[in-house]
């Protein structure tokens, strides 16, 4: 199925091979219910498989475009940038930067059914062909996309799982930022941002360990001028916690 270059030592390759969730121990690969039988389909769940089939993927057919999203999916040419959002919510950043950046592709991943559908109903409403969405945990990221199959990711306001035992569920974690160093093509970025400080200090460890260079960072991005600042787009979370007078935190990192 991968049509990208393979490296041997990409943690994507060594992944099923020699256990590395086992290795790492603190993570599981999650198994999540399957939208063919779930006993009570919804409007969502039958939109997904049948309206917006050609571009929303349920959790068996996503892992069919590993390595070919842009020439299966979005039938274009290797060097066409393709960025990729994780946890999307209702999808307000995934349609803006669909529809400003009309030359990129974009690929979400969303658990939930509804905004799900919101999100690809959002992109694809202004006539947008350039954004697909996938019904995906994050932590099987691995089962998607190849090593350098994209270009920059976005997690924005992830669930922060702050109670004293789940920060193995956290999405930014030293595992997942080893496979998205992998599969990100060099020169890209990856941004972060949290309503939730103490995530965002765990994460700052985690990226320490990782192989990414932090561009930017800080604890409140609205309190400083530059550029993070001017380009920012809120998104549909980040209204609701600056409006409560929440200090948003930012990082971006960026694969060399
Ligand atoms: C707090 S919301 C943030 C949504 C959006 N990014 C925003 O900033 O408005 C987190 C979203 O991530 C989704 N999500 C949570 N865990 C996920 C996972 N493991 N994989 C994919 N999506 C996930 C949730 O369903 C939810 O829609």
């Amino acid at each position: 199925m991968e049509n990208a270059p393979v490296n041997a030592n990409s943690p994507i390759e060594k992944f099923d091979k020699v256990d590395y969730f086992k290795h790492v121990k603190t993570l599981k690969r999650p198994i999540i219910n399957l939208t063919r039988t779930l006993p009570k389909p919804t409007e969502y769940s039958l939109a997904l498989d049948n309206e917006y089939k050609d571009f929303a993927f349920n959790e068996e057919r996503s892992p069919e475009n590993k390595g070919l999203w842009r020439s299966q999916v979005f039938k274009t040419v290797d060097s066409h940038p393709m960025d990729v959002e994780i946890g999307t919510g209702a999808g307000h950043h995934f349609a803006h930067w669909s529809t400003r950046y009309p030359e990129r592709l974009l690929v979400g991943l969303e658990l939930k059914y509804k905004p799900l559908i919101q999100s690809i109903r959002r992109a694809r409403m202004g006539g947008n062909k350039n954004a697909a969405i996938c019904r995906y945990h994050a932590f099987n990221l691995d089962l998607l996309f190849s090593a350098g199959e994209v270009n920059n990711v976005f997690i924005h306001f992830p669930d922060p799982w702050t109670s004293p035992h789940k920060p193995k569920n956290r999405v930014v974690n030293r595992l997942i930022l080893d496979l998205l160093f992998d599969m990100q093509r060099p020169g890209s970025f990856l941004d972060f941002k949290t309503d939730s400080r103490e995530y965002f200090l765990w994460a700052l460890e985690e990226i320490a360990a990782s192989k990414y260079r932090v561009e930017f960072q800080t604890l409140n991005l609205y309190s400083e001028n530059n550029k993070y600042k001017d380009e920012n787009f809120a998104t549909g979370f980040e209204k609701i916690f600056t409006k409560q007078g929440i200090e948003i935190n930012f990082i971006r990192l960026i694969k060399d």
